[in-house]
């Protein structure tokens, strides 16, 4: 089925290549002048050309996000090196959308037109148009606090409201000032039109345009953030949708598989020749997976795409007749009172709710399968709670303390987290050591921790280990709990010999030694293969295959590996290893995680020490059979039951010990 999921290029295979790209070209360009927001490419320049800064607000799929840089590159907002620079909530949407305007404007990938997401940058010093996550964008601002090579910023999707996306909102606007303010200064100093030109070349700094895009149709909230900011409105393109609810309450995602089936043999009659081409897309798929949900399906297939909340407004995939709608979206909760986050599946918000139906009727009527009552829709809550609200704070203001904001409780937030939150973010700050006891920044430690694009308590592990010499280790660990699950389940004949191979890897300490086992295993393997760079993937393919391994994550961690060990390098670190002393190792992971430990209780399950919650050891833990009296873990998740994930024992000895040494 792989070999037929390319679309239309290969339904033809007797057109000429030439031809065939020529056809490409010509039905880009059609669909481009198609979309709603070409008519209106000449006000919208206008607008912004009037406008410091301007709200956009139109439904997915009328062209804001892939149609708009290119309408500034046109307008010469890039000339003289200068970028626009488009900000989105997640690494899937920077990819797929830069990936699809590099194909508009017919330049490869990475020249004219880039992404750069956390562990993966594209782009080179001729980029104007420059896709990349929220966060990311975050980052360079602790680089270069006025963002100086950018013309104009987008903050894109910023109805999603990530908490990357509001603190940007907040810091966009005193970059604004602080570059208009400098602009000013100049003025008085510099007589003619020409000086001032030549001092704002020599200094590089020029006012920067910013433009907030959303997809929700309330422009309200942003424009008085920016003191009553200027919204335009992209008229979308919306068919009816028919809306349908289940009759009975449904209670699992087996009901979401039957309604795909009802709806091939009952609706589409007519059709029912096609086959299903069954595709997913979801923020963990690698990169060159992620196109294909957007080519045609092949002539006698039609597709059915399985999607996460990625699909609702970031990225839109074209001919979209029917959205099957389960209610649920996976979400991040943080309760600062237990110092717990989970990532849950919850009811969406009667916004989403909306959002994904009307994909049904980008290109004509459609149908939306809503798998819940009608009842239960009118109870949903109208919007989604931002991010902010909702989360751990303690990287962010790790982020704004590094960027030199001190008061964090009086910071210009469009929507302030509880104070409780901050409170306790800046307590475990202080705890990890990045914070002096009055909250200032702690010099190295807390720069350092900032500067790493890692969880406070992950950068905090490589500076306890790079202390005392097991970095290459710890740099391991950290990139493999950085990645989805290391380890493959196979179909069911196969379970046997995947459990034989993963006893093999499987270290009595937990899972840290695990993954430290199973990294260094295929590092040995490869030296011992040793191939040419260009087959590196592939040794390592045949390697995961043979040991139940999952190669996409090993592969992902491999290359968070490799960028971490470039930013701690930068940082002036010396990378060491302790070689086969695990003691050194096991004595600094127990240190670093100290904090997040559990113990085990007289029914087998566990209490987490900080919050008090009663937690079970995830099956997929090393530890799960054998239950240790003590434990720290990595990840607190919640399905049916509390989970924790990531473990490694803690001898009680060494606990003693750590006490003893803290309390000193
Ligand atoms: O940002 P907005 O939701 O307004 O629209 P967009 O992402 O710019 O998408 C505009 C059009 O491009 C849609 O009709 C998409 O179907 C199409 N598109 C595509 O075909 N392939 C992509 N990788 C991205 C967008
Ligand atoms: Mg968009």
């Amino acid at each position: 089925m792989t070999s037929t999921a390319q679309g239309e290029l290969k339904q033809n295979p007797k057109t000429p290549v030439a031809s065939r790209f020529s056809m490409r070209r010509q039905k880009i360009a059609e669909h481009r002048k198609s979309l709603p927001i070409a008519s209106v490419e000449k006000r919208l320049i206008e607008e912004v050309q009037k406008n410091d800064i301007l709200i956009i607000v139109g439904e997915t799929g009328s062209g804001k996000t892939t149609q708009l840089p290119q309408f500034l590159f046109n307008a010469g907002f890039c000339r003289g090196g200068k970028m626009v620079g488009i900000s989105q909530p997640s690494c899937i949407a920077a990819v797929t959308v830069a990936k699809r305007v590099a194909e508009e404007c017919d330049v490869q990938l990475g020249q004219r037109v880039g992404y750069s997401i956390m562990f993966d940058d594209t782009t080179c010093s001729s980029t104007s148009l420059k896709y990349m996550t929220d966060a990311l964008l975050l980052r360079e601002a602790l680089v270069d606090p006025l963002l100086s090579r950018y013309s104009v910023i987008i903050v894109d999707e910023a109805h999603e409201r990530t908490v990357h996306t509001d603190v940007l909102l907040a810091l966009l606007k005193k970059v604004q000032l602080d570059r208009s303010i400098g602009n000013k200064g100049l003025e008085v100093e510099a007589k003619t039109n020409d000086e001032i030109g030549g001092v704002l070349r020599g200094c590089q700094i020029s006012p920067l345009k910013l433009i907030i895009m959303s997809a929700s149709l309330d422009a309200r909230v942003f424009s008085e953030y920016y003191g009553g900011a200027k919204a335009l409105h992209v008229q979308g393109r919306q068919f009816t949708v028919d809306i349908l609810y289940t009759v009975h309450p449904v209670t699992d995602y087996a009901a979401l598989v039957i309604t795909i089936f009802q709806m091939r043999l009952n609706l589409l009659k007519d059709l029912s020749k096609r086959k299903i081409l069954p595709l997913a897309i979801f923020s963990a798929l690698p990169s060159d997976q992620l196109m294909r949900v957007f080519a045609p399906a092949p002539i006698g297939f039609r597709k059915v795409v399985l999607a996460t909340n990625i699909a609702e407004t970031s990225i839109t995939i074209p001919g979209i007749r029917y959205v099957v709608d389960p209610g649920r979206v996976k979400a991040r909760t943080y309760d600062p009172s237990k110092g717990m986050e989970t990532l849950d599946a919850v009811p969406t918000s009667k916004a989403q709710v909306l959002q994904r139906s009307g994909h049904a009727g980008r290109e004509g009527p459609g149908k939306c399968f809503r798998l819940y009552r009608q009842r239960e829709f009118e109870k949903l809550e109208d919007s989604t709670k931002p991010e902010i609200k909702r989360c751990n704070l303690s990287n962010v203001i790790l982020q704004l303390k590094a960027l030199g904001y001190d008061d964090i409780f009086g910071f210009d937030f469009i929507d302030k987290p509880s104070r409780s939150a901050i409170v306790k973010a800046l307590a475990e700050l202080h705890l990890l050591g990045a914070l002096t006891d009055d909250c200032k920044l702690e010099k190295p430690a807390g720069d350092q921790m900032a500067r790493l694009p890692l969880d406070p308590v992950y950068s905090r592990a490589l500076i306890l280990a790079n202390q005392s010499n097991c970095l290459e280790e710890m740099l391991i660990t950290v990139a493999m709990l950085s990645v989805e699950s290391i380890f493959y389940d196979p179909p069911r004949e196969k379970r046997e010999e995947a459990r034989t191979s993963r006893n093999h890897f499987a270290s009595v300490e937990g899972d840290h030694l695990t993954y430290l086992g199973v990294y260094r295993e295929s590092n040995e393997f490869l030296e011992a293969e040793n191939s040419e760079e260009a087959e590196v993937d592939q040794t390592l393919r045949k390697w995961c295959k043979d040991n139940f391994v999952n190669s996409r994550s090993l592969k992902h961690a491999r290359d968070i590996y490799r960028k971490i060990r470039g930013n701690v390098e930068q940082m002036g670190f010396n990378v060491s290893s302790c070689g086969n002393d695990m003691l050194e190792y096991r004595r600094c992971l127990a240190a670093s995680f100290f904090l997040i430990a559990a113990q085990r209780q007289m029914d087998g399950t566990y209490r987490a020490l900080e919050s008090g919650e009663i937690v079970h050891i995830h099956p997929t833990s090393v530890l799960f059979r054998s239950k240790p009296e003590c434990v720290f873990f990595n990840e607190l998740m919640q399905t049916s039951k509390k989970y924790i994930k990531n473990l490694t024992r803690i001898d009680p000895v060494w606990s003693a010990h750590h006490h003893y040494n803290t309390e000193e």
